[in-house]
């Protein structure tokens, strides 16, 4: 069992691309960090690559899109720690091929939302009960995107898109819903990253995707909460 003094840390999709390294960067600074992952073999080889670098992490068997999967992690969260400092809903997934919405299919924009929006509210709810012990305030970061700001929205991706400006509302809402328990949540767009779906024409590092994520999960202001962020500024719904 953690102490209740050690800080503690659930990335979803954390087994690679921006998510393993959230996790590896908050293991740096001491975190226990939980790797959620839907496949076991990609979550324990991820969980056990942080370990051999000397971090702290765990792996948890964790599919969005699955509450079943999301109620059973819970069960195997809370015979590890007491308490749950930070949840970065980060899993995420981008199926749109090109289509704009005159050709979208409403099954694949199903999905999308499935993963990107109803994933991060479920497991945002079912994990409450530990954000609210921790001893610091809890924080929730949901891994948003520049796609889905109204305010300079194209015709690009446009279930991705949909689905990013729906997880940016649903960082309002957690918020206000929230404010009186001390629990923090925003939303971030990690920028052009060169991950599996960012591909490898993408000008930014991991590291750089990262950075605010991480940024907000540790030294960001606990009264900073219901805001968009891009490079630890805040920006334009
Ligand atoms: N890369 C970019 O340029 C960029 C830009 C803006 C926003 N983002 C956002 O950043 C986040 C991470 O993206 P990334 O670039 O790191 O992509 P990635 O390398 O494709 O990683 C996505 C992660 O999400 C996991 N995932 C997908 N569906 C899941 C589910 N149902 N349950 C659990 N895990 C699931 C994947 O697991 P599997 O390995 O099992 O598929 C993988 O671990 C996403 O929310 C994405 O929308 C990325």
């Amino acid at each position: 069992m953690k102490t209740e003094h050690q800080r503690t840390a659930l990335i979803t999709g954390a087994n690679k691309g921006i998510g393993k390294e959230i996790a590896r960067q908050l293991g740096q600074r001491g975190f226990a960090v939980f790797i959620g992952a839907r496949d076991i073999t990609k979550g324990r080889e991820a969980a056990e690559e942080l370990c051999q670098q000397g971090y702290e992490a765990t792996f948890i068997q964790l599919d969005v899109t699955d509450p079943v999967s999301i109620k059973n992690a819970y069960g195997t969260f809370s015979q590890k720690a007491e308490h749950l400092d930070v949840l970065i809903n980060n899993a995420g997934i981008l199926e749109d091929h090109g289509e704009d919405i005159l050709k979208l299919n409403p099954e694949l924009l199903d999905r999308t939302l499935k993963s990107n929006v109803t994933g991060p509210i479920i497991v945002t709810q079912d994990f409450l009960p530990f954000l609210k012990k921790s001893p610091t305030g809890g924080r929730i970061i949901n891994v948003s995107s520049g796609a889905g700001a109204l305010n300079d929205m194209s015709t690009y991706a446009p279930a991705y898109s949909i689905s990013k400006t729906a997880l940016n509302a649903v960082t309002r809402q957690f918020a206000g819903a929230l404010r009186s328990e001390n629990i923090a949540v925003n939303c971030v767009d990690p920028g052009w990253v060169r991950t599996d779906m960012g591909g490898s024409g993408a000008s930014r590092p991991v590291e750089k995707g990262a950075e605010t994520i991480v940024w907000l999960a540790t030294e960001a202001s606990q009264s900073e909460t219901g805001k968009f962020w891009h490079d630890k500024q805040e920006c334009a719904w």
